[in-house]
Order: structure tokens, then sequence, then C-alpha cells
């Protein structure tokens, strides 16, 4: 027992030399790494890994500073919790923090780590993102689709209005569905010309792909333990490779209907577009490859513009004078009685405070998505090693007093005509640099749209007294724990606007 015993202890003092030797090796050669809270042997900071991770990252940084190291497991991560850091990582090293890391939790759904939003910095990467700029979300083709936008919304605001009980009488409605059907339809009548709300065959694609929010993205622990991988206590990984082969069967339907069409009808569609350039180069742009570009945007628009709406409204409701202004705003640059337009978006300084405060107080990724260094960097004079993951705490970044001053948690869309500077000097709900949201145009028409509309047609009420509970709720983006369920009646003055539509 006692050799056993010698044994162990030798092995750990032989262990604490070689840290403690390669520890000051690094310091001499490469520099100062940033500075790192206490960790424990082998799992290094992972006890401190809980959910939802941004909470727990915000306490470590008020107590420990606004960059540190930690270790997950084998992982470097590099916590950066000011946006004058975040700013850095995103200028100056926004090479060097180009890539993404390989995470257990992208080897489903991923096409093998080849979709826009995993995909790792290199020429697979870069031709993706050329084509959704150039392609995909161009000004002139955002412009082309401005209709479909408007038809979409239509489309909802008739289905509230028909669903609703008595003209007088406030009606009860849970929005995130009818939200996330909206950002659905949109997206997908742009990629494929197909809605997928109340049509019986599109109802299977509707529920994969909300199924597949229900899965957590960057704060998973399986990531940084692989031990717990061996381990499908709850039918995760069967799940999803259910989900997986949904999503190829569906996505593969969706290109061989559009390839029977006259190449000049779907010429119209985003998945026509892809079929174009396939015929240019077969080689380079495969079904798989289109197949991967689409799940991508579907999966990174949906749940982010519907929970940012769903916040939105959350937050009005909560806030029933902020909601009386915004329709004040409305009526005031809106007259004769017209639906509100995406031209007239820029009219309303005050609607857009109100999508601003919902996405700095309650950001759809609060931790971006994780980035990873291709090459040793320097930051803040801390010397970053490559291959270290980083995320940033955009969540408390968002709420950091310095910058937003004392008031900084409250919900104030007038904050907004005060501040002279650029926005992105003060936060980056769509990130920053070459990873920055490809939809952020996209999102900020249909967000816009989308709310100045449920403000301008109908009256809003809580259900009850009580306030909107606005807890958290843990996911891929970060929806609120209890779905909004609200009262509406249509405005007597937009009732004609609402019955021709
Ligand atoms: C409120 C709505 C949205 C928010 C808040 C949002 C936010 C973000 C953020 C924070 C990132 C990560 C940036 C980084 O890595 O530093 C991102 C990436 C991405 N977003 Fe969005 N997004 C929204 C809507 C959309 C829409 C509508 C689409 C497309 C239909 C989209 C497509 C993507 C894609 C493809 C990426 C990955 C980019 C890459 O890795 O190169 N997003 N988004």
């Amino acid at each position: 027992m006692d050799a056993i015993f010698s044994g162990i202890a030798l092995i750990l003092f032989l262990l604490l030399l070689f840290k403690l030797f390669s520890s000051v090796n690094t310091k001499k050669t490469k520099g100062v790494p940033p500075p790192s809270p206490p960790s424990l042997p082998f799992i290094g900071h992972l006890h401190l890994f809980k959910k939802p991770l941004h909470h727990t990252l915000s306490k470590l940084s008020s107590r420990y500073g606004p960059l540190l190291l930690l270790h997950f497991g084998s992982r470097r991560v590099l916590v950066v919790t000011s946006h004058t850091l975040a700013v850095e990582c995103f200028t100056k090293n926004d090479l060097a923090f180009a890539s993404r890391p390989r995470l257990a939790s992208g080897r489903f759904l991923t096409y093998g780590y080849t979709t826009i939003g995993f995909s790792p910095y290199g020429p697979h990467w870069r031709s993706l993102r050329r084509i959704v700029a150039h392609e995909l979300f161009s000004s002139g083709r955002l412009q082309s689709l401005a209709d479909t936008r408007a038809a979409e919304l239509k489309c909802l605001l008739r289905q509230l209005f028909q669903e609703r009980t008595d003209k007088h009488v406030f009606t009860r409605v849970e929005l995130r569905p009818k939200l996330f059907e909206l950002i659905l339809n949109v997206l997908m009548m742009s990629i494929a010309n197909k809605r997928y709300c109340g049509e019986e065959k599109s109802g299977r694609f509707f529920d994969i792909v909300r199924g597949t929010f229900t899965f957590s993205g960057t704060s998973n622990l399986r990531d940084f333990l692989p031990i717990l991988r061996m381990f499908d206590f709850i039918g995760t990984r069967k799940r999803l490779t259910w989900l997986e082969s949904e999503w190829e069967s569906n996505l593969q339907g969706l290109i061989d209907e559009q390839r029977m069409l006259d190449r000049d009808e779907s010429k119209k569609t985003m998945i026509g577009v892809m079929l174009s350039l396939q015929e240019e180069d077969p080689e380079q742009y495969t079904d798989r490859f289109i197949k991967a570009l689409f799940l991508s945007l579907i999966m990174a628009g949906t749940d982010t513009s519907t929970a940012t709406l769903e916040w939105a409204m959350s937050l009005l409701l909560n806030h029933p004078e902020t909601l009386v202004k915004a329709r004040e705003e409305l009526d005031e640059q809106i007259k004769h009685g017209r639906l509100i337009e995406e031209n007239d978006l820029p009219k309303l300084p005050y609607l857009q405070g109100i999508i601003n405060e919902a996405m700095r107080l309650h950001p759809a990724t609060p931790l971006l998505l994780p980035h990873e260094s291709i090459q040793d960097c320097e930051l803040n004079g801390f010397h970053v090693e490559q291959g270290t993951i980083l995320l940033v705490n955009a969540y408390a970044m968002q709420r950091d007093p310095e910058m937003w001053g004392p008031n900084a948690n409250e919900f104030k869309p007038e904050r907004y005509q005060e501040i002279s500077t650029d926005l992105s000097k003060m936060m980056m709900p769509f990130g920053m640099g070459r990873r920055r949201c490809p939809g952020e145009t996209l999102a900020a028409k249909l967000m816009g749209l989308a709310l100045g509309a449920l403000i301008q047609c109908f009256e809003w009420e809580r259900v009850g007294k009580e306030m909107v509970d606005m807890e958290e709720a843990l996911g891929m983006s970060m929806p609120k724990a209890k779905p909004l369920v609200a009262l509406y009646k249509p405005r007597p003055t937009m009732i004609d606007v609402l019955s021709a539509i």
C-alpha cells in the first residue's frame, strides 16, 4: 500500500514540476498569459461550469477582472467581459480569432463542421460568406424580397385578427409560436418559395426546426469532458441523429423540387440561385454544400429573431407607458390608416430604441458564438496562445454600468436619443468583425416590421396584474423560460386596415 501511495505522490510531484517548468518557460518565451482564477488539477475550472454560463462567467469576471483565462478540462478558454477588449479581439486580432472550435456538440447538424456558423476559418468558410453576402443577402436581393416579408407579416396579422373572440374584448394569445411561424415562413419563402404554417405536409418540417432548438449550443459540459460523451442518458444522441436525417431528407426534397422548375422561375428563390451556381461549378457547389448552407441560415435566423421579438413584447407589456409612446410615434409617422412598411423604419427611432433595448438586455446569443484563435496573439498586453477558445460575454458587457450608467439594467428606449456615438462602439448583439452575423440587415428589417405592426394594429395587455416573468431559459439562443401569453384586441382605428388584409 505504501508503495502505491509513494508512486502516486511521485507522479503528482513530477506533474507539478512539469507544470511549473512549462509555465516558467511559457512566460519566458511567449509573454504573460491572461489572469486565471485558482483551478483544480485535471478539470481546471470545469467545476465552475454552471448554466446559464453567461451568468457564471459574469460573476467570475466581476471578481477577477474583464479578461480571464480559464481551463475547461484540456481546453483553454479566454473570457472577455469588456467592450474595449472585445473590440480589440475583433479588430486588431480579428484574423487570429476568426475560427470556430470543433466542439463535440457540433458533431450533429453541421454537416461535419462545414456549415457557415461552425466552419473553421479557411477557403470553405470564405466561399460561404461570399455567397451569403453577394448572392443571398445582398441589398438588391433583400430589397427584392420585401414583398415576401410584407405578405408574411399580413398573414400573421390576419390570423390574429380572425382568431380574436370579439371586437371589444381582449383575446388571449401565446405569441412565441406565431412569431416563430412568421420568421420561419419569411426565411422559407425566400429560400424555397414554401410556407410552413397550417399546411399538413409542412407541419412536419416546422416540428423538425422547432425540435432542433431544444438542444443547447455552446455551454455544453460534454464538449469539455470527453468521458460524458460515452453516456447517452436521455437519448440525446438518438434524437439528434433522427433530427439530422429529417433535415437531410427535407432539404434534399426542397432542392429536388427547385431543380424540376424552369430555371428562370427557380432563380427567384435562394435555392434556385445556388442551383445556377452549381451548373457553373458542380464540384464546388454540391447538394451537400447547399444543404449545409440553408440548414445553417434557418438555424441561425429563426430562434434568434423569435426570441428577440418575444423579449421586446414582454418588456413592452411590463412597461405600458413605453407601449403608449411607441404607438404615438407610429401614429405620428404613418398617417391615413395604412399599415407600417419597411420604408417607414428609419422614421421610427423610438421603435428602434425598443429593439435595441431588447437586444441589449436580452441578447439572443449572450456569449456570441465561440471563436478560436488560429495563431498566437497579444490582447491588452497579454499573450494568447493558438487554439484558445474565445467567449465574449455580450450579456455582461451590455449591462455594464460604466458603459451604460447606473440604470444599465433598466429598460429605457429613450437612452438612445441621448447617445450620439455610433452604437457599435457600445454594444455588439450581432457580433463584430469577420464572423459578424450576416443576417443582421434582414433581422433588423423583420424585427422592426413585426414589432411595429403588432403595436400599430393591436392593443396589448398583460394577463392579470402580475408582471410578465422575465426568467431566462437554457437553449441555443436565450429564450424566455416561460412563453409569453398576452391579451390583445384590434385598435378601433385599424379595424378597416385589418379587415382588408
Ligand atoms: C435578432 C436576430 C439575430 C441576432 C441577435 C443574431 C446574432 C448573431 C451573433 C451574435 C452571431 C455570432 C457572431 C460571432 O461569432 O461573433 C451570429 C452569427 C450568425 N448569424 Fe445571426 N443573428 C440574428 C439573426 C440572423 C438571421 C436572420 C440570419 C440569417 C437568416 C443569421 C445568420 C447567421 C449566421 C449564418 C451566423 C454565422 C456567421 C459565421 O460564423 O460566419 N442571423 N448571429
